[in-house]
């Protein structure tokens, strides 16, 4: 029987606290609890428990070979668990710590190897989430955790979709309301003093140049699956986030030109189409038979990371044929949205 806990996160109670320590003994029997992040949910295993980190590979569907990351509430964690941080990476930590981001770092054995795929690296991420935060804390052991969703699923982000694939599956569910962020941390390695993101994510290279960084983008960031070349990251190798539907990313022109372009290429197919495009397009899309999915404000990227899954998502409820969704500016938040797209595109790209 699988328990579902609702916490809000800005008004933790004591009775909550008493909910999460429950959450917490279960996950140090080893057992799985799914728990609220800023990026996206995440379903948790003692990292320390070999048995418990299988029962995620099981409960996901998740390739073997794809190594979980781990999730802390302490710097004493990440010591007890890892080793030779250089100051690059003890930057990253002082600076981005905690918060939406994932630094690979040299892992203690104590760690076993199916956790990490037998890599000798570990992902460490300090959730910045409150709730993620209390849970590690009183369980007092770090946590690995994927994203919560069925492998090759979008991540989940919505409560109801996360029932629906895990409901039976695990002892607690948390529901800390829809997910912030939207899109998963940005994952970054320091090679030969460079910062190397190799999953993008809400902190950009951007942020990381304003800190003081050097800082360079893996080359498959823009690739699709089927293009990618060796990768750094055993998660970039995978079809991801791709909607039943035969998906079309819309990445030339300007706002107007997506808009027409969609239009004329929409007439070559029959089926039922929808277009995820910017709330200020809906108005151009009214006079012709098409579902319009709104993914929110051109001028708001952060409004559409938070939706981009749960609307790829939508597509699927909706049984949608064909779906055109209109790309973002290449820049912060962006760049990870269109990693994103470009992958649920399976490179359909227009
Ligand atoms: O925001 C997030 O990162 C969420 C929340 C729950 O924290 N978690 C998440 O985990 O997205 P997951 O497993 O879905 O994605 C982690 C990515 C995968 O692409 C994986 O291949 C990569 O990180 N990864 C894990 N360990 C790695 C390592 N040692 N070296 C390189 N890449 C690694
Ligand atoms: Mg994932």
């Amino acid at each position: 029987m699988t328990q579902i806990i609702k916490i809000n996160e800005n008004d933790i109670k004591n009775q909550d606290i008493e909910k999460l320590k429950k959450c917490a003994e279960s996950l140090k029997k080893g057992n799985l609890v799914i728990f609220p992040t800023e990026t996206v949910y995440g379903i948790g295993a003692s990292a320390l428990d070999e048995k418990a980190a299988k029962k995620i590979f099981i409960a996901k569907g998740r390739p073997n070979d794809n190594p979980l990351i781990v999730h802390v509430s302490s710097i004493q964690m990440i010591n007890d668990i890892c080793y030779d941080i250089n100051n690059i990476e003890q930057k990253i930590i002082d600076t981005f710590f905690p918060g939406p981001i994932t630094l690979i770092l040299k892992r203690k054995n104590i760690i076993p190897d199916y956790v990490t795929a037998s890599l000798d690296t570990v992902g460490i991420r300090m959730p910045e989430n409150k709730i993620a935060q209390k849970l590690i804390e009183l369980a007092n052991i770090p946590v690995a955790a994927p994203s919560a969703n069925i492998s090759g699923k979008p991540s989940g982000t919505l409560i109801d979709d996360i029932i629906d694939e895990f409901d039976t599956k695990v002892d607690y569910i948390i529901d800390g309301g829809i997910s912030k962020i939207g899109v998963e941390s940005t994952v970054v390695k320091v090679i030969d003093n460079v910062v190397n993101i190799l999953r993008p994510g809400k902190i950009s290279p951007e942020d990381f140049e304003k800190a003081g960084f050097l800082v360079k983008l893996d080359k498959n960031t823009f690739k699709s699956v089927e293009t990618v070349e060796k990768v750094e990251s055993p998660g970039m190798k995978y079809r991801h986030y791709a909607p039943k539907a035969k998906t079309i990313l819309v990445e030339s022109g300007n706002d107007i030109q997506k808009v027409k372009l969609i239009k004329e290429d929409l007439k070559k197919y029959n089926g039922k189409i929808a277009v995820m495009g910017f709330k200020e397009h809906e108005k151009y899309f009214k006079d012709i038979n098409v579902e319009f999915l709104n993914i929110g404000s051109v001028n708001d990227l952060l409004e559409i990371s938070k939706n981009i899954f749960t609307t790829l998502r939508k597509v699927d409820k909706d049984n949608i044929d064909i779906c055109y969704i209109e790309g973002v500016e290449k820049k912060g938040i962006g760049i990870a949205i269109m990693n994103r797209l470009i992958r649920a595109s399976g490179g359909n790209i227009i």
